[in-house]
This record gives structure tokens, C-alpha cells and sequence, in this order.
């Protein structure tokens, strides 16, 4: 997709689509004027037709239009203007994208106003309406001979003012789509493509294009870490796992660092505790805590951030095979815990419970963990937000007013010592599931045991990673959600 920035007047900007926002307000804004004069008055008298309410993500189509470089203008409404947040301008940027992809070849510009809306900045609006004509053109129907979404041939910003600081938030907004597509991309991928080694051969692709240090650790040197409880998990599949490491030294040699790790079950089946074939059909995202590590790595290392980030990624295929690893098994985890192994299903936390010790033993200073953990967080708190889970309040609070910024839902559950009752073992120390109650906060206590006192985050993503049906605002499969967040972070830890 061509990206560019125009200081041309709206009113010559050619394209085949015109994106206007607007907003809820009694009289026209300012910036519609020239607009409205170029267009002989239409957009005052729909206005006044009551047909342009500004009202959020309502969208009116205006076709075959004259008097313009432009052949058709949608109108997108963002709300009331000092209501106006990221979140918000996401979604009706988003919807405006979604309703005009539907063509290919289609060639897009989005106005920019160049004053602010409510708090709102036009270097905001700009990295938005970028990343939202990346992310909002691209669909899930990889494989489809007649695609029913089709990225956009040119996208241009039309956007005046200072001139680096817009080209440098237009960068910002293609860095970040590209971030978010690929990692939809890897989630969106069939699981026999996307096998642990599919999912590195990807990585190391992707380590060459950003300038990312990449290690990929194969069986034989996990076996050499001691990895037992994640290695267990790949016990039933034909699939060998591995980690894949990537590194971001952008902070220089003192500086402190930040690990990213994800969970990169490539397909759950559930194991010999086999899941049902409803709970079974989606679990190709199961790995889509490692594709989001690997999304955010590719940002912050193309956004040349001055920090240091390394993101690790378990990579296994959970399998019932003749070999796989059975209930009653006591696994003895890289750090010496042994863990007595109640149902094959909650595998997830035996992988990370390896790769987090690794990156405590690497010396990583600070850790945030993303994981299509458990459904048990998704019952809690519904499809769209994810469970945030801390042994350390000012870190998670560093986390959540990331989160918050970009406009991403994360909501704190308790990680009281009570929960720890739940998950201690009779055999072994502890025990892989905590019972029915309190699912997503017992698999968090679980990882606890891994994560050597240092400051840790964990981000339960299950609801919001794959989307289970369309919306206006949003393609039904993988989101990218928390790719934004990471990358908020990582600039903050900077700083
Ligand atoms: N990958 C699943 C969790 C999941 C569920 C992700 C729904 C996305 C959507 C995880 O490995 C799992 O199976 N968890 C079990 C844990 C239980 C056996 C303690 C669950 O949530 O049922
Ligand atoms: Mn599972
Ligand atoms: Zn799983």
C-alpha cells in the first residue's frame, strides 16, 4: 500500500474516497467550510436535513460527487468533540475503512483536521487514520479466491501544518498497522502452516526486515535449559517445539531491560484432556501471545525506541499423540519446581512457567507476559478486554496507563494469597489448574512461582485476540490487540 502525506487543499486531493470526520455539533465545524463551498452547500444542507448527526462511527456516503478531486466522500462521525479519545476516534476510523474496502484498487485519502479535536491531536488523528487504513482494509480471508476486503492502493494523509512532526506520526501510524497485520497475519495463518518452526521461520524473516538480534532454540537446546514442563506439552505432537528470542538493544549496555514473553501454543487441542470441537475450532490462536510479542518487537525496533526489549516466545503444539504427556505426571520446571499435572489443557502455563524462568535466569529486569490463557478470564470479563494479573502495583499501574493511552481495554483481577490455596499440589509443589472457580487468577498465582520476584505483569488475552464475529468497527478472526499497548510501553520505559 502507497502511504503519503498531502498538504494539498482537500478540495483537489484526488481519490476515489474522501474520508471527512465530523463531529456532534449544533453548527458546521470550521474546517467543513471550503469544503461546503467546493460541494455548492450539500454538506450545510444535509446538515440541516438532520442526515449529518456527527454522531460516533455513523457514516454517510456521498457517490458520484463533483466539484472535487474526489469522486465520493464518506462522512465518519466521532461524537461530541471533548468526549473524543483514542479509543473512540479508532473505531470510527476503523468503521470508515471496513465500509470502503470492499473494492479493490481503491485509492483512499483522510482529512486531518489541523486543529485539535476536544483533546485530540492532529499528529494523533494522522497516526490513527493511518494505522486505521492499514488495519481496517485488510480482512481474514487469506485464502479466499474472491477476497471480500482488499487493502487500499494508495492512502494519503491529507494533513497541513508542521511538516516533521506529521510525517513523523504518519511513520508512527505505518509502523504500528504493519505491527498489528502481521500480527493478525500469524494468527489468521492455518495451524499447519503456523507449527513452531513455521511460526520462527516467520520470526527470523522478520528479525532480518527490522534489525531484531534473533536466537531460535531448538528441542535439543531446551532439553539442554531443562525445560521439562514446557517440553512436556510438545511431548504429543510430531511438531518439535522451540523459543524463539528477539532483541531490541536500543537503549545501550546499562540501561535496564524489558522482556516481553508470549505464549505460542500453535494448536491446542486440549492433549488427552481433548477439547470438545467447539472449544477446539479457533485454537489456532492459541498462539497469539508470541505473534503480539512478535508484532510490538517489530515496532519498537523499527520505531528505533531508545530502550532494551527482548521478547521470548514458547512455541508448541499441544497433541494427544501416543507419546503425549499424561494426567498424574510430575513435571520438574527449568527452576526446579515440580508441578503435579491435573488436566493437559492448561498447557499454557507450562510453557510459560519454562520461558519465564529462562528470561529471569537472562537477567531481564522487568516482565510483561501476554497469554490466550485461560476461558476462565473470558467468562470474567467478557470478549473485548483482557485480565491484567501483578506481583507488583507500580509496574502494573506502568502497564495499565499504557493500555489506557492507546485505548485498549485491561481490567486488574486480585492476586490475593488466598488463590494460592487452590493450586498447591499433593504430590508435587503446586498443581497445573486450581479447580473450577477462579480460573484466570489460580493460572495466574501459578506463573508467579516462575517469575523470580522480579516486577511481572500478566496480560490474559483470550477474549480479545480473535474476534468471534464481525463489527462494524472491527474484521471477526485476530485483532492485534495489545500491540499498541506494548509499544506505548516500551516508549515509556524509556523515558
Ligand atoms: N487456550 C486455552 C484458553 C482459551 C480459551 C483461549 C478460550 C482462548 C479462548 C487454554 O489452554 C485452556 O484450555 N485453558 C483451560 C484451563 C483449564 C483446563 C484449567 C480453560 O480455560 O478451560
Ligand atoms: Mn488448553
Ligand atoms: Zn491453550
Amino acid at each position: 500500500m502507497e502511504i503519503r502525506r498531502t498538504d494539498k487543499p482537500w478540495t483537489e486531493v484526488e481519490a476515489d474516497w474522501l474520508i471527512v470526520p465530523v463531529i456532534e455539533s449544533t453548527d458546521l465545524p470550521a474546517w467543513l467550510t471550503q469544503l461546503d463551498q467546493a460541494l455548492g452547500g450539500i454538506v450545510g444542507r444535509l446538515k440541516s436535513l438532520g442526515d449529518l448527526t456527527g454522531k460516533l462511527a455513523g457514516t454517510l456516503p456521498l457517490r458520484g460527487i463533483t466539484g472535487i478531486g474526489a469522486s465520493r466522500i464518506l462522512f465518519v462521525g466521532l461524537g461530541v468533540a471533548k468526549e473524543l479519545t483514542l479509543a473512540r476516534l479508532d473505531k470510527a476510523l476503523m468503521t470508515a475503512s471496513r465500509m470502503i474496502s470492499d473494492k479493490p484498487e481503491t485509492r483512499v485519502a483522510f482529512v486531518v483536521p489541523s486543529e485539535a479535536i476536544g483533546t485530540v491531536s492532529p499528529e494523533e488523528i494522522v497516526t490513527a487514520a493511518t494505522t486505521c487504513g492499514m488495519v481496517g482494509s485488510l480482512g481474514q480471508d487469506l485464502f479466499r479466491t474472491e477476497r471480500g476486503r482488499h487493502p487500499f492502493a494508495c492512502l494519503q494523509i491529507a494533513a497541513s501544518g508542521p511538516e516533521a512532526a506529521l510525517d513523523a506520526a504518519m511513520d508512527r501510524g505505518r509502523i504500528l498497522g504493519q505491527a498489528i497485520n502481521l500480527t493478525r497475519d500469524l494468527v489468521n495463518r492455518p495451524p499447519q502452516e503456523i507449527t513452531p518452526l513455521g511460526f520462527a521461520e516467520r520470526a527470523r524473516t522478520v528479525a532480518a526486515d527490522c534489525d531484531l538480534r534473533i536466537e531460535v532454540l531448538d528441542q535439543q537446546r531446551l532439553e539442554q535449559e531443562r525445560m521439562r514442563s514446557m517440553l512436556a506439552v510438545a511431548q504429543g505432537s510430531p511438531q518439535p517445539p522451540c523459543m524463539v528470542i528477539v532483541e531490541h538493544n536500543g537503549g545501550g549496555p546499562n540501561a535496564p531491560r524489558l522482556a516481553l514473553v508470549g505464549k505460542g501454543v500453535t494448536f491446542d487441542s486440549g492433549g488427552l484432556s481433548l477439547k470438545p470441537t467447539d472449544g477446539m475450532l479457533t485454537m489456532k490462536c492459541d498462539m497469539a501471545g508470541a505473534a503480539t510479542v512478535l508484532g510490538a518487537m517489530s515496532a519498537i525496533a523499527r520505531l528505533k525506541l531508545p530502550v532494551n526489549v527482548v521478547g521470548y516466545m514458547g512455541l508448541v503444539e499441544n497433541m494427544p499423540g501416543g507419546s503425549a504427556f499424561k494426567l498424574g505426571d510430575i513435571l520438574t520446571a527449568r527452576n526446579g519446581v515440580t508441578i503435579e499435572v491435573l488436566n493437559t489443557d492448561a498447557e499454557g502455563r507450562l510453557v510459560l512457567a519454562d520461558v519465564l524462568s529462562y528470561a529471569v535466569d537472562a537477567g531481564v529486569d522487568r516482565f510483561v507476559d501476554l497469554a490466550t490463557l485461560t476461558g476462565a478470564c473470558v467468562v470474567a470479563l467478557g470478549e473485548d478486554v483482557s485480565g491484567a494479573f501483578t506481583n507488583n502495583q507500580s509496574w502494573c499501574d506502568t502497564v495499565l496507563a499504557s493500555a489506557k493511552a492507546t485505548g485498549e481495554d485491561v481490567w486488574q483481577l486480585p492476586m490475593w494469597d488466598l488463590y494460592e490455596d487452590l493450586i498447591k499440589g499433593d504430590v508435587g509443589d503446586i498443581k497445573n489448574t486450581g479447580g473450577r472457580w477462579g480460573g484466570a487468577i489460580t493460572a495466574a498465582r501459578f506463573l508467579q512461582h516462575f517469575v523470580g520476584g522480579k516486577p511481572w505483569v500478566h496480560l490474559d488475552i483470550a477474549g480479545p485476540a480473535f474476534a468471534s464475529s464481525n463489527k462494524p468497527h472491527r474484521e471477526a478472526g485476530a485483532t492485534g490487540h495489545m500491540v499498541k499497548t506494548l509499544v506505548e510501553l516500551a516508549r515509556r520505559f524509556a523515558t
